[in-house]
């Protein structure tokens, strides 16, 4: 596609310089001057608006065809402009297409060229239409899509953490809170557990679309239109549930462009948690994984260095993406409706996002499907830091029956002593256990290693490998099923 550099868009030395007449076709009848050059240059959208252009000829042949059905153009003309259209597709598709900023957007773009391919019937298009409904249907249709495609992208990062989580149902890590060893986990539960959070941002993006799926065209300018037009058929084409129901909302409604960019700050934040795991994961003092040499970048000046460069990459773009969400907010939340020019700016924000988290989605996968897992190191680190005294401390609750409480101090008193030491509890003798509590037995061992920790949490939700297994099987089956699906709402 190649942007015509017309030449009023490079600023002269005198910025208010205006061109005689309106070059603006489409609506320049009631003006004797044309715009200032700078005019020109804020108002201009079609240096990022072009993206819509599928779009945009997609709602133009649905709405020109229901025109022919309600007898407002004749049966010719809609040929013509199906013709029109079509011939213009092609020529955006292969790059020939000329596009002007003197045209503004790409729906005045797509409409002038229509009309100087097919000559009146091009002009006939517009009839009970207004760029404000247009804009609002293009902008749904492409949001609505970029949410099928994005939902195809997190389903098969899912599958990924899914088959790797299968893999490592039984290894394995040191579980944190705050950061500190709490208690051993496997490795596959903490995939997993990206995994419900990545199905909850499939459900979101599927409820956008749910309430996204109405169609603005007909709603005219902000009042609807004296035209006898037939909504019901332009939004049955263009694959909408419904027509909008207020022409004044459908025109000055930007909600599914926050609710999806809310929903992808979401998706981002857990990409950027998991970006953060993964990146002192691989650091040397973790050591838990090694990334491969196709998700990881060298130093210019330290050799030894392999650097995790796009989990990093994952975690800044998070940054735009919440950038774009709250760049939005900021530009709806003073206007009075109906339409303002100002809701222009809502498109590059989603375009930004959409193109960030797509790239970040697919970036994880890659580096999730090539880590290569260290299992005997983590197994050592989750036998670390005491991580086990809950099961001793679960221990003499179940055996001695003593009240939790009094066994959550009894089990310090033992850490103290082993820390003191600098052995393992595991390593206490059994006299030095029954100098805090007599009743203490050799049973007490049994509990005290990561496999037994890992084999006893198999309580609904919990980590041992025989449930981790399960669920990972799960979600492997319902992915199979639903990764096809345009909308995510179970998996
Ligand atoms: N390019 C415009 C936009 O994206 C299209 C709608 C223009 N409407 C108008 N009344 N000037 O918002």
């Amino acid at each position: 596609m190649k942007t015509k550099t017309h030449p009023h868009t490079l600023f002269s030395n005198s910025s208010h310089n205006t061109k005689s007449d309106n070059p603006n076709k489409q609506w320049g009848g009631r003006f004797c001057g044309g715009p200032s050059e700078i005019m020109q240059t804020i108002n201009a959208s079609i240096s990022f608006d072009k993206t819509l252009w599928q779009q945009d000829i997609r709602g133009s042949h649905a709405h020109a065809e229901m025109l022919a059905h309600v007898g407002l153009i004749s049966a010719d003309d809609l040929a013509a402009i199906h013709q029109g259209l079509d011939d213009i597709y092609q020529e955006i598709e292969s790059g020939s297409f000329i596009f002007s900023d003197a045209l503004e957007d790409i729906h005045m773009n797509i409409e002038a060229r229509l009309s100087e391919r097919i000559g009146e019937a091009g002009k006939r298009l517009h009839t009970a239409r207004s760029r404000n409904d247009q804009v609002a249907t293009d902008f749904r249709l492409w949001v609505r899509d970029a949410i099928d495609s994005l939902n195809r992208h997190i389903a098969s990062l899912m599958q990924a953490l899914a088959s790797k989580a299968k893999h490592h149902a039984a290894d394995p890590m040191p579980g944190f809170t705050h950061l500190q060893t709490a208690q051993p986990v496997t490795f596959g539960h903490h995939l997993l557990a990206y995994v419900e959070m990545l199905s909850r941002d499939r459900g979101r993006l599927a409820d956008t679309r749910r309430r996204l799926n109405e169609c603005p065209l007909g709603s005219a300018a902000l009042a609807g239109t004296s035209f006898p037009i037939d909504r019901q058929m332009t939004s049955a084409a263009l694959d909408f549930d419904r027509p909008t129901a207020n022409s004044l909302d459908a025109v000055s409604d930007r909600d599914f462009a926050l609710e999806y960019l809310s929903a992808l700050s979401i998706l981002a934040m857990h990409l950027s948690r998991f970006a953060e795991e993964i990146i002192l994961w691989c650091s040397a003092p973790f050591s838990f994984i090694r990334l491969s040499d196709a998700f990881t970048t060298g130093s210019s000046i330290m050799p030894q260095k392999r650097n995790p460069d796009a989990a990093e990459l994952v975690r800044a773009k998070t940054g735009c993406i919440i950038g774009s969400l709250v760049g939005l907010l900021t530009v709806m939340k003073g206007l009075p409706l109906a339409y303002a020019k100002d809701m222009q700016e809502d498109k590059q924000p989603v375009f930004t996002a959409t193109e960030a988290a797509t790239l970040c989605l697919a970036a994880m996968e890659g580096m999730v499907r090539d880590m290569h897992v260290h299992t005997q190191n983590m197994r050592v680190f989750a036998n670390a830091g005491y991580s086990t005294a809950t099961d001793l401390a679960d221990w003499l609750v179940r055996v001695l029956k003593l009240p939790f409480r009094t066994a959550h101090h009894i089990t310090g008193k033992l850490v103290a002593k082993a820390e003191e030491k600098n052995i393992t509890l595991a390593e206490l003798s059994l006299a030095e256990m029954q100098e805090e509590e007599p009743g203490i037995t050799e049973d007490i061992y049994s509990v005290l290693t990561v496999d037994a920790s890992l084999a006893s949490r198999t309580s609904m939700g919990g980590t041992a490998p025989h449930n981790v297994r399960i669920q990972a099987q799960k979600w492997l089956t319902l992915l199979d099923d639903t990764s096809t699906e345009t909308t995510g709402t179970h998996a």
